[in-house]
């Protein structure tokens, strides 16, 4: 069905006017809808990002080293595509550290141009977040640190250069940073990985004729492709060989949202979400990710069978054709996981998995209230030099975010992992229940977090939250915050190059 001149006229009232074009073939919603569930292929063995090499040097702290470089990969047969990575042609390799360990990481750029790299729902200094106060130019090197303070969860990492993130992260850069501790640790849960562990990064593309990355059409929310990678792998198929796998599912698209279950309608056990463990695995038969939110869930097998992992339609809660034109409509087979003939026993999912109390917000100092609209907050858009928010070191505050616009937005903040209190006044849904870096932000429904700024301040180096949809988030949906001592003043942000 073409898009009506009215529904146009309505979507630029309701969108603020972002621009459109009318009559130009590509933008046929046809062109721009994919539906493909059920066609496709599943002949290629899914690629399974290797765990980053690293050594531990003088001082105690695991040190990894990373270098972004452009190479080709062909992910059609018989085309190659230019592409970006780290330490390889497309994405990067899994880090992976232990709560309690030290870090180093020496990123060194090799690209022809500044890049960043942001370590996504990590707790750290924000001289450390590789955000836009943290640029790599070409053939620098930066080297940030840390100790590893939070519990065992799937966090990621991507670029995050100023009004470039898009781009950077849709080329190739991201990669998992996978950390462990005790309490997992000590848990029936699968964990052997590339066995019956696995990572599953999800990416839509678009090629165009020749092949490439198609960086041009973009609809109100971004750049949606027709075409999905997983682990960078086109039309993906994995062996499975254990009775129970567990799939770290990480969107690390830059626009679409996926609502993700499986073919035959089974259930799985969501075990963890953005920041760690769940208090209780959840059953469900489905789980929705809008970009870089992640899932840990735990599915079970029977001998021989053959089961595929598919996003079906996502529910945005918008009005009208926003749902269509955002990809809500669209679906895509994801992974086909093939059992073998004999599957090697799985224990049981342990039914409590880790401690995860319940907030009330009685502890909260501060409640700050963002409005998303247009592409600004609070009705600014994001500048460089200006702190938006100065937060007092160690202490617990509660944002209430309200999406007031009619396009699909998300929030994200730095630093930080939080829980959801309330969504438009009512108890999160199970799948909210944890701890949160990222969170879908229904239009008009008053989503209210609540988080804890522990452990580091630093008056003059800004950490950001901002809309997860990296075209909004390029073009200025994102605002900054410092947290300072007690009584201290916020400084003056500036560039800050480490190293
Ligand atoms: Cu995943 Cu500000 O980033
Ligand atoms: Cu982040
Ligand atoms: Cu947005």
């Amino acid at each position: 069905m073409p898009i009506s001149r009215r529904d146009l006229l309505r979507l630029a009232v309701a969108g603020g006017g972002v621009a459109f074009a009318v009559g130009d073939g590509t933008c046929e919603p046809g062109a721009r809808q994919p539906r493909t569930a059920g066609t496709a292929t599943f002949d290629r063995a899914l690629a399974i990002p290797p765990v980053a090499k690293s050594s531990v040097d003088a001082d105690g702290r695991r040190v990894f080293d990373l270098t972004a470089h452009a190479g080709t990969r062909e992910f059609v047969p018989g085309q190659r595509t230019s592409t970006w990575g780290i330490n390889g042609d497309y994405l990067g390799p899994t880090l992976r550290a232990r709560r309690g360990e030290w870090v180093r990481i020496n990123l060194h750029n090799e690209l022809g141009e500044t890049t960043s790299l942001h370590w996504h729902g990590m707790h750290l200094p924000a001289a450390a977040d590789g955000g836009p106060h943290q640029p790599v130019d070409p053939g620098q090197t930066w080297s940030p640190g840390w100790e590893v303070k939070q519990p065992a969860t799937t966090l990621w990492y991507h670029p995050h250069p100023h009004g470039r993130t898009e781009k950077h992260v849709y080329r190739g850069l991201a990669g998992l940073f996978v950390i462990d501790d005790d309490v997992e640790s000590a848990l029936t849960l699968p964990r052997r990985y590339g066995v019956d562990d696995l990572p599953v990064i999800i990416q839509d593309k678009r090629f165009d004729g020749a092949g490439q990355f198609d960086e041009a059409e973009h609809g109100p929310t971004g750049l949606l492709g027709d075409t999905l990678l997983v682990n960078g792998t086109l039309n993906p198929y994995r062996q499975v060989v254990t009775e129970k796998v567990r799939l770290r599912l990480l969107n690390a698209s830059t626009a679409r949202i996926y609502n993700l279950g499986f073919a035959d309608g089974r259930r799985f056990q969501l075990i963890g979400t953005d920041g760690g463990l769940l208090a209780t695995p959840f059953a469900t038969d489905r789980i929705q990710l809008s970009p870089a939110e992640r899932a840990e869930v735990v599915v079970s097998f029977r001998p021989g069978e053959r089961v595929v992992l598919r996003s079906y339609p996502s529910e945005l809660h918008t009005v009208g054709i926003m749902s269509r034109l955002a990809g809500g409509d669209d679906t895509f087979d994801v992974l086909e996981l093939r059992a073998a003939r004999t599957l090697a026993p799985s224990a049981d999912v342990p039914a409590r998995l880790a401690d995860v109390p319940r907030p009330d917000g009685a502890d909260a100092t501060t409640i700050r209230s963002f409005r998303l609209s247009e592409r600004q907050i609070n009705g600014k858009k994001m500048k460089l030099d200006r702190i938006d928010e100065v937060v007092r070191r160690d202490s617990t505050e509660i944002w209430e975010v309200t999406n007031q616009h009619a396009q699909p937005h998300s929030f994200h903040v730095h630093d930080v992992q939080f829980r959801v209190l309330s969504i438009g006044g009512g108890a999160p849904p199970p799948e909210l229940t944890g701890w949160k870096d990222t969170v879908y932000l229904p239009p008009e429904t008053p989503v209210r977090i609540i988080m804890r700024f522990a452990d580091y301040a630093d008056p003059n180096v800004p950490y950001m939250y901002h809309c997860h949809l990296l075209l909004h988030e390029d073009a200025g949906m994102m605002g900054q915050f410092v947290v300072v001592e007690p009584g201290q003043e916020p400084g003056k942000p500036g560039h800050h190059h480490d190293g």
